[in-house]
């Protein structure tokens, strides 16, 4: 594995695959009373988030407090980004406090690999601006396969496009070909022009409702990274469905960047998941 994850594409398929297997072996650990090992004990990650986030903060605070490390979480709201300091400052004075980590949310596509260039230890891309969010891939695929694995015993067959993709913009007709739906929440915050009508005429077009989800084979999925716009990209009753999956990326999310920190930070090797402790 590389030092740092900015991008998917620093992950082979071996890499990524790993990560996937060590989640799963984490995830064991989920349900048991003491959630902690102390594979990362001595190690300090930064959380240093320049945009909101609920899930991708919180998620990477409870994976690395799970591993023992120690957690100093940064908010630019507050801080003395708003006296004028610049990313390169701020990384450099929490890397004086001795961040082996720092997981990044900026604005800016591009952030978190600038900042790999100003510090010593691992930077994990926790969403750059409209470009990437690797971890959440991770997770996303992570959860594909348990679910798709328990229901169909494999993933012989699933399509997944790959760039150049083909672009449908008729909804009705893909839903019945489909093993997995992937709804997106329309980042308004990241528009500077108004590329629909209407948020009424959006929905009615491309948002999941109970009667689109009914044409879905019996066994396709329902995804969303959250925060999602209820009665928007999807309805209340599709999200609350038996095929959603969203409350399960969520503590996916926590497995999967346990192992992202795990694997990058060469923790110590943790024990069976009866010695957790
Ligand atoms: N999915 C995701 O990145 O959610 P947050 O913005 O809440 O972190």
């Amino acid at each position: 594995m590389k030092r740092h994850l900015i991008s998917a594409a620093d992950l082979s398929r071996g890499d990524a695959v790993l990560i996937l297997d060590t989640a799963e072996e984490l995830a064991s650990l989920a349900d048991r009373p003491i959630k902690k090992l102390p594979t990362l004990r001595g190690r300090t990650v930064v959380n240093l988030f320049y945009e909101d986030s609920t899930r991708t903060r919180i998620s990477f605070e409870a994976a690395a407090k799970r591993l023992s490390a120690d957690v100093i979480n940064f908010s630019a709201k507050g801080s003395s980004v708003a006296k004028g300091e610049s990313l390169k400052d701020t990384a450099l004075t929490l890397e004086a406090m001795g961040a082996d980590a720092v997981i990044i949310r900026h604005g800016a596509s591009g952030a978190a690999h600038r900042l790999a260039g100003w510090v010593r230890g691992s930077v994990l891309n926790a969403g750059d601006g409209t470009h990437e969010h690797p971890t959440q891939a991770l997770l996303d695929a992570f959860t594909i396969r348990r679910r798709l694995m328990a229901s169909r015993g494999g993933l012989g067959g699933i399509r997944v496009s790959c760039w150049p993709c083909a672009v449908s913009y008729d909804l009705d007709s893909e839903l019945s070909k489909s093993d997995v739906v992937m709804m997106l929440r329309v980042q308004q915050e990241r528009m500077s022009a108004a590329y629909f009508p209407s948020v009424r005429e959006y929905s009615r077009r491309y948002g999941l409702d109970a009667a689109r989800m009914a044409r879905l084979p019996g066994h396709a999925i329902v995804m969303h990274p959250g925060p999602m716009n209820r009665g928007v990209e999807i309805a209340a009753e599709v999200a609350d469905s038996v095929r959603s999956t969203i409350v399960e990326q969520v503590a996916n999310g926590v497995t999967t960047r346990m192992a992202v920190l795990y694997l990058l930070l060469g923790g110590t090797e943790f024990p069976a998941t009866g010695e957790a402790r």
